[in-house]
Order: structure tokens, then C-alpha cells, then sequence
């Protein structure tokens, strides 16, 4: 694996190893890598012959109120989770690699960025679509993987690849989830242990309604009931059901639905999903309740 960190050293390295034929498989992400990260990388690993990672914590996405400062880091052990992967290229930026003087653009997609996570972070789906559309400048990866973990952040990066044509395939990948069905995410570092039973409350209200849904209920608010009743115990930011498209709410499903939850536990911020679809409604979420101490 080769690690490179200024945009010059980037751009030669991908010259030397890529041959016209490569088809190059891009991970990018904020580090601190788990077993969701590591996902992408093999999924990327499998279907790339050249598989380039970012870790970048970029400020453009965090909020003056946020844990920009504090968010978590450990380049060694991500550098050791991406080499036992088979990572070719590990691109580790500085913000003046990403962010040049005199950068002065802003690529923002509209409508589906005012809902849900949009709300509580204004600005933040910006500054994600500014770093990816750059990142993916720099990179010029055939294929992008990402997970759907953060289903909205997923729908406006493949929005923005379809309305400004670039030349790559976004990928989504399944959600990563401990045993007891907690997603994974580098900020669960924070959660202290009383907060870590308690940030299950927002796997186990999805799987609820899930196994509504694989019952047959279709009526939103039913399905919505269903998921409420687990998330008594942690501070509720959003829960809400939205058609899986347009993000815009929905009253009956009659087509693929993302059922998306946020909330405080303690000082941190989670958020999980659920992707109620006829064709692929996810079945082991609500086995995950089997033996659940509720
Ligand atoms: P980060 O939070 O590091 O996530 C990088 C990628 O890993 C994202 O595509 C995210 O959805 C995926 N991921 C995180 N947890 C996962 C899980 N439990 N299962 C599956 N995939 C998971 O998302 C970002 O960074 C940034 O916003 C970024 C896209 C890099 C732009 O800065």
C-alpha cells in the first residue's frame, strides 16, 4: 500500500499504477475505520483492480456547535485496517490539499438536503457534496462506495452525480451492525456503556417496525407508532418515514420507504435507517428483537 498526502504525490501515483484498463474503486472517508469502512474497501477490493482511500475530516461539514475538534482519530490502526484489506492507495489530505487558497466553490443539491439530518445541520450535505465532488476531481475513480448507513448523505451524493454527469457509479452498501444490532460508526467511541445499552433503542425501534412491515402493515403512522414505542429512553431528534426517492414523507407505502431515526444519547448524536422495500425488506433487522432484553 502506498500512502500519499499532497495532491501532487496523488496524481503521480495513480499515474504509475494505473493502466489504461484499471478501473479504479474509491472509498472516501473521515477515518477512525471500523468493520462498515472495511465493507466498503472489500466491496471496492472485489469489483476494482485499483482501490484508492481517502481519510479526510473535513471541516466543511461540521457545524460551529459540532465535534469537528474532537472527532475521533488513529491513522496507525487505520492505516493497518487498510493495508489487511488490500488498499493500493491510501490518500491522507491536508485541509490546504483539499481546500487550495482561493478554493471558492460550493456544489449543494437542493430539496433533498432540507429534510430530515438537513435540518439540525444546515449546511452540512454541502459540505459533504464539496469535499466528494472534489475529492472525486482528484481521484477520478470509476466507481465510489458508500454506505447506507447514512441513506440521505447516499441519495444527494448519487443526485449530484446524476445532475452534473460525472463519470462515476455510486455504489451503496448494506448497513454494518454489531451483534446486538447497534450500526456502526466511528462516534460510537464516545457512547459510555450506560449509553451504549441505551443507544439500542434506535436498532430495535427500527426492527419493530420492519417486522411490522414484513407483516403486512403499510399505513405510515402505524409503522411510525411501531418505532416510538422503543425510543422512550434516548433524546429524540427525528423519526420519520420518507419515500426512499424524494425523501418527501409518505402516508401509505406503496414503494420503496426509508424509515430514518436521530437522537441524542447522552452527548452524542446517532443515527440509524431502515430501507422498507417490497423486494428487499431487511428480515434481519426484527430477528434481531429475538432475545433482545427489551
Ligand atoms: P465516514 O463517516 O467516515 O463514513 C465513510 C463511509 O462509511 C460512508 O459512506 C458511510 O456511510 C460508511 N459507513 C459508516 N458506518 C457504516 C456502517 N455501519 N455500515 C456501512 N457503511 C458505513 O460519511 C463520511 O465519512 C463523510 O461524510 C464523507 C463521505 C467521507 C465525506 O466527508
Amino acid at each position: 500500500m502506498i500512502r500519499v498526502s499532497s495532491r501532487q504525490e496523488l496524481h503521480d501515483s495513480l499515474a504509475r499504477l494505473k493502466t489504461p484498463a484499471a478501473r479504479v474503486g474509491f472509498v472516501p472517508t473521515m477515518g477512525y475505520l471500523h468493520e462498515g469502512h472495511a465493507s466498503l474497501i472489500r466491496l471496492a477490493r472485489q469489483t476494482s483492480d485499483l482501490v484508492v482511500v481517502s481519510i479526510f475530516v473535513n471541516p466543511k461539514q461540521f457545524g460551529p456547535n459540532e465535534d469537528l475538534d474532537r472527532y475521533p482519530r488513529d491513522l496507525d490502526r487505520d492505516m493497518q485496517l487498510c493495508e489487511s484489506e488490500g488498499v493500493d492507495l491510501l490518500f491522507t489530505p491536508q485541509p490546504e490539499d483539499v481546500y487550495p487558497p482561493g478554493f471558492r466553490t460550493e456544489v449543494s443539491v437542493a430539496g433533498l438536503t432540507e429534510p430530515l439530518c438537513g435540518e439540525s445541520r444546515p449546511g452540512h450535505f454541502t459540505g459533504v457534496t464539496t469535499v466528494v465532488a472534489r475529492l472525486f476531481g482528484l481521484v477520478q475513480p470509476d466507481r465510489a462506495f458508500f454506505g447506507q448507513k447514512d441513506f440521505q448523505q447516499w441519495r444527494v451524493i448519487a443526485q449530484m452525480v446524476d445532475d452534473l454527469a460525472l463519470p462515476v457509479e455510486v455504489v451503496r452498501a448494506p448497513i454494518v451492525r454489531e451483534a446486538d444490532g447497534l450500526a456502526l460508526s466511528s462516534r460510537n467511541t464516545y457512547l459510555s456503556s450506560e449509553d451504549r445499552s441505551r443507544a439500542l433503542a434506535l436498532s430495535r425501534a427500527l426492527a419493530q417496525a420492519m417486522r411490522a412491515y414484513v407483516d403486512g402493515e403499510r399505513s405510515a403512522e402505524r409503522l411510525l407508532a411501531a418505532a416510538r414505542s422503543a425510543l422512550t429512553s434516548v433524546e429524540l431528534e427525528y423519526l420519520e418515514l420518507r419515500d426512499a426517492d424524494s425523501l418527501q414523507p409518505v402516508s401509505t407505502l406503496d414503494g420503496p420507504a426509508v424509515m430514518a431515526v436521530a437522537a441524542r444519547v447522552g452527548k452524542t448524536r446517532l443515527i440509524d435507517n431502515a430501507l422498507l422495500a417490497p423486494e428487499s425488506p431487511d428480515r434481519g433487522l426484527p430477528r434481531l428483537l429475538e432475545g433482545a432484553a427489551l
